[in-house]
């Protein structure tokens, strides 16, 4: 699953002891495994080896260039959401027919640029932006392939923030909706309508939901192929395949495909995914170093120097995190803790009530399952300076993004005179 074990009670990443990396580069910082990374896009290329789908990292999970490099060169292309995620995948040179944008919000400078750069499609996500994406195609002479994104009213059985694929969410385009534009699509005349969008959440465990949801669409396909004359050439069925955090058992990408593969038994489109957390999730940790333990009546908290603003995702989603000392002691004694970061907030909790050996300070933490949706959510709060980013291969690492400094944290910033 991963590549952070423990060697003589002392954690390593790959050939790498991870404490080694930590006393050089300081911490909080987040280092990844490249091999967990590859590792994970390979089992999605396997399992669906069959039908040789396009597997488009979506690369918001986490953007680093190294990252997106190591994924790319797999053979992967991109999955990407704004006009920076564009300006970074043309960065490691991925190619523009592995491309997909989506996003509700694209802005006519980041449709402009996509479609100069000919990228393989855009999910589109309502009316208006379709009509842009039109205009603008015309403006340029081109022709633009273009992806509606169907939402099927579909319960992912995920966390709510993370749940895209229901009526009220903000995301895609109903169905009834979607039909009335396919019976008008000759109206666009710089757009060709030749795909199909639906990703309906993250981090969802079994094959249900897809099911119920690919079915909907296949439907829907087979109505709009016949009565608008249109060929769908790529069904674009999004992430949403889950990590391992904890003791949850979420389907492998083999018993995913097993699943859904048959839905698509005879069906001439390309199949398109893009996995994100199930890529990067496993594949990085979070380090900090303990700075006090502090004990009151009913609590023991462990106060480290990595916070809510460095991985967001337990204070934003209540999600669970394993807590792994970098060097494990079997002789020290056991206690209940609260890891708490040093943010003045009270939801700056990476990980509550958990059972751990005991810690004092200076010990190094690991906080696991942190590659995905980890430094990409970092912030500067309390100004603080994001943590820096390490990449090991092997035996080998590098700082692939050096921690921020006081200096970068007020970059940009002025004073006018009138203060
Ligand atoms: N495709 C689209 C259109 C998406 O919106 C997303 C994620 C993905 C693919 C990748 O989904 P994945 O394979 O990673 O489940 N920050 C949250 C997750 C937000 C997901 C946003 N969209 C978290 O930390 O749990």
């Amino acid at each position: 699953m991963h590549d952070f074990k423990y060697k003589n009670g002392e954690l390593y990443c790959e050939n790498v002891r991870v404490s080694d990396i930590a006393k050089e580069v300081g911490t909080p910082a987040y280092i990844y495994s490249h091999k967990t990374f590859v590792e994970h896009i390979d089992k999605i290329q396997q399992a669906f080896k069959k039908v040789n789908p396009l597997i488009c990292y979506s690369m918001k999970a986490n953007s680093n260039l190294a990252i997106i490099k190591s994924v790319v060169s797999c053979g992967a292309g991109l999955d990407i959401v704004s006009g920076g995620e564009l300006f970074r995948a043309k960065k490691v040179g991925c190619e523009p027919s592995k491309i997909v944008f989506a996003g509700v919000g694209k802005s006519a400078e980041e449709i402009e640029d996509a479609i100069r750069y000919g990228i393989l499609f855009f999910n589109v996500e309502s009316l208006p932006e379709l009509e842009l994406i039109d205009k603008i195609s015309g403006k340029l002479g081109k022709k633009t392939c273009v992806s509606l994104r169907v939402n099927p009213d579909v319960d992912a059985q995920t966390h709510h923030h993370i749940t895209t694929g229901k009526a009220e969410s903000k995301f895609g385009i109903d169905l009834a909706a979607a039909r009335a534009i396919f019976a008008r699509h000759k109206d666009f005349t710089a757009l060709r309508f030749s795909a199909i969008h639906v990703h309906i959440g993250s981090q969802i465990l079994s094959s249900e939901p897809f099911v119920k949801a690919f079915t909907k669409v296949l439907a829907f396909i087979d109505e709009i192929e016949k009565k608008n004359g249109i060929k769908i050439e790529y069904l674009n069925l999004g992430g949403g395949l889950a990590a391992v955090y904890s003791d949850e058992t979420p389907q492998t990408a083999a018993q995913y495909a097993k699943k859904i593969l048959p839905l698509f038994r005879g069906r001439k489109f390309r199949l398109v995914f893009e996995p994100g957390r199930f890529v990067s999730a496993n594949g990085g940790i979070l380090v900090g170093k303990v700075h006090y333990i502090k004990q009151t009546s009913v609590k023991n908290f462990a106060i480290v120097d990595a916070a809510m603003n460095d991985l967001i995702r337990p204070a934003l989603y209540e999600a669970h995190h394993e807590v792994y000392p970098l060097r494990r002691e079997s002789k020290r004694k056991k206690w209940v803790y609260d890891v708490v970061g040093p943010v003045c907030e009270s939801g700056d909790v990476l990980a509550r009530d958990r059972y751990l050996q005991e810690l004092v300070t200076g010990d190094y933490i690991a906080i696991m399952t942190a590659g995905a949706y980890g430094f990409v959510m970092a912030s500067t709060y309390n100004s603080r300076p994001r943590p820096c980013e390490v990449l090991v291969k092997g035996s080998r690492y590098e700082v692939v993004r050096k921690r921020e400094t006081l200096q970068t944290l007020i970059q940009g910033e002025t004073i006018p005179d009138f203060v």
